[in-house]
């Protein structure tokens, strides 16, 4: 049976019936996998028949001892990204698949491409815009011909951002007001670390920049994940901010925030996909918050800096050799205490096309790369899992605000997230 979507694709639900398992967490040896199965065993109804999957099943079986009994009852299987009949055969044993094994440009897109044929619902947490770009273009048709849905980006990158402005719109909407928006500017302002899978995709995805043309023209692209670039608004370059300058919607001081030119491209896919109903005059953009007075323009500086200077490192062999010497490696990251000591929060400030101040606000209050984002992955894959009667009628690769929207935001909301929205300014 077929029904039709609001973006008009006909989606047809696969037969859940025949899966083993309702979901299965691919890369769970990895530093990220581990505290996502970690988070689910803790967190997840025992109704949900979940396994551990991965390419080495002494550490897979490690990752599950270490669990104890909250994760005696998950099951295990083998897979590797080399081996696309080992996805396919994990695919179609699973209602819905959550992935940690990055970079995902180089090791994703053979998973995005099996869950879109066999109608396997999926989320990972790329802040890969080339690989969203390809995962688009190979398996956006695929995917709405199965029904499944393919949901980048279900971490720190881009969560908070994409529902963060869908709290704002629903607000706006609760007020009477259209729901449109002439301007949002969100200042960020967190205390986190990064672990070497992390650092490992935004080096791979510089390497890609620095070797292709192409890469480098759709890096710079507002609307690179456009459903269809043609018809998007011409609003000038909309450049993300390089520099450090005062923002007067914010009314703070600002710098670069490191992550921009991935959440802003993934809320602009949100709002064609949507229709425009943020507006299709939407000027939106990400910033790092300063702290006032000189020590906050002096730390600015220094994030601008050291921004620059590790993007630069990448440019010859021995200050790369150097700079992946000093970062972490693959399997690190922040430790428990850390993790624990971390935090965040994005402040949005928006004006709506009738003229109205709007701002929200989204904290969440452990690291956000790792406590926060194995909180916001887990609640993901239950979403998928759980409450599709609940969901909005959509398939294809879609964003966390598209495909699971406000019923995510009442799971991050009940797991201690913040999504809050008020009238006026600050
Ligand atoms: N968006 C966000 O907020 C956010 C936050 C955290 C992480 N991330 C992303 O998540 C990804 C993982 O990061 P991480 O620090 O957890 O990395 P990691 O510790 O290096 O883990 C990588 C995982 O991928 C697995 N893997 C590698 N090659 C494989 C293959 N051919 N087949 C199957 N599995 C394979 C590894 O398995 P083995 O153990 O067998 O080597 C491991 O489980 C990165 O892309 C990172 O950027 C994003």
């Amino acid at each position: 049976m077929g029904s039709r979507s609001p973006a008009g694709a006909v989606t047809r639900l696969p037969d859940m019936t025949t899966r083993t398992w309702d979901l299965v967490l691919f890369g769970a040896t990895g530093f990220t996998g581990a505290l996502v199965a970690e988070y689910l065993s803790q967190h997840a109804p025992p109704e949900v028949r979940i396994a551990l999957a991965g390419r080495n099943r002494d550490k897979l079986d490690e990752v599950k001892r270490g669990l104890g009994a909250a994760g005696a009852r998950f099951g295990v299987l083998l897979g590797d990204s080399a081996d696309p009949a080992s996805l396919r055969a994990i695919a179609e044993a699973t209602r819905v698949l959550c992935t940690t094994v990055g970079p995902y440009a180089k090791y994703g897109l053979p998973l995005v491409e099996v869950c879109a044929r066999a109608g396997t619902h999926y989320c990972d947490l790329t802040g890969e815009p080339q690989f969203m770009r390809r995962s688009i273009d190979l398996a956006d048709d695929l995917a709405k011909a199965s029904g499944a849905r393919i949901v980048h980006t279900c971490g720190f990158d881009s969560i908070p951002s994409d529902l963060g402005l869908l709290t704002l719109h629903e607000f706006a909407k609760s007020r009477g007001l259209s729901g449109r928006f002439k301007h949002v500017a969100v200042a960020v302002s967190l205390k986190g670390g990064f672990s070497g899978g992390t650092v490992a995709s935004l080096l791979h995805g510089v390497e890609e920049a620095m070797a292709d043309r192409a890469v480098r023209r759709l890096m710079g692209d507002p609307y690179a994940l456009s459903p269809d670039r043609a018809k998007e608004p011409d609003l000038g370059r909309q450049r993300d901010l390089a520099a450090v300058r005062y923002d007067d919607l914010l009314e703070t001081w600002t710098a670069p925030f490191v992550m921009a030119s991935v959440n802003t491209r993934v809320v602009r896919r949100s709002n064609a996909l949507l229709g425009y109903l943020y507006g299709r005059e939407l000027e939106y953009r990400e910033v790092t918050s300063l702290r006032k007075g000189l020590k906050g323009l002096a730390y600015g500086a220094m994030l601008t800096a050291g921004m620059g200077a590790l993007l630069a490192s990448q440019a010859f062999k021995p200050t790369r050799a150097l700079a992946r010497r000093l970062l972490p490696k693959p399997g690190e990251g922040p430790d428990k205490a850390a993790r624990d000591a971390g935090s965040f929060k994005f402040r949005f400030e928006g004006e709506t096309v009738e003229g109205e101040r709007l701002h929200a606000k989204v904290v969440g209050t452990s690291d956000p790369g790792y406590g926060e984002t194995a909180k916001m992955l887990s609640h993901a894959a239950l979403c998928l899992a759980q409450d599709e009667a609940k969901l909005p009628p959509r398939a294809g690769v879609l964003t966390p605000a598209t495909a699971l929207g406000m019923p995510l935001v009442e799971r991050l909301r009940g797991a201690g997230m913040t999504f809050d929205a008020f009238p006026g300014k600050r």
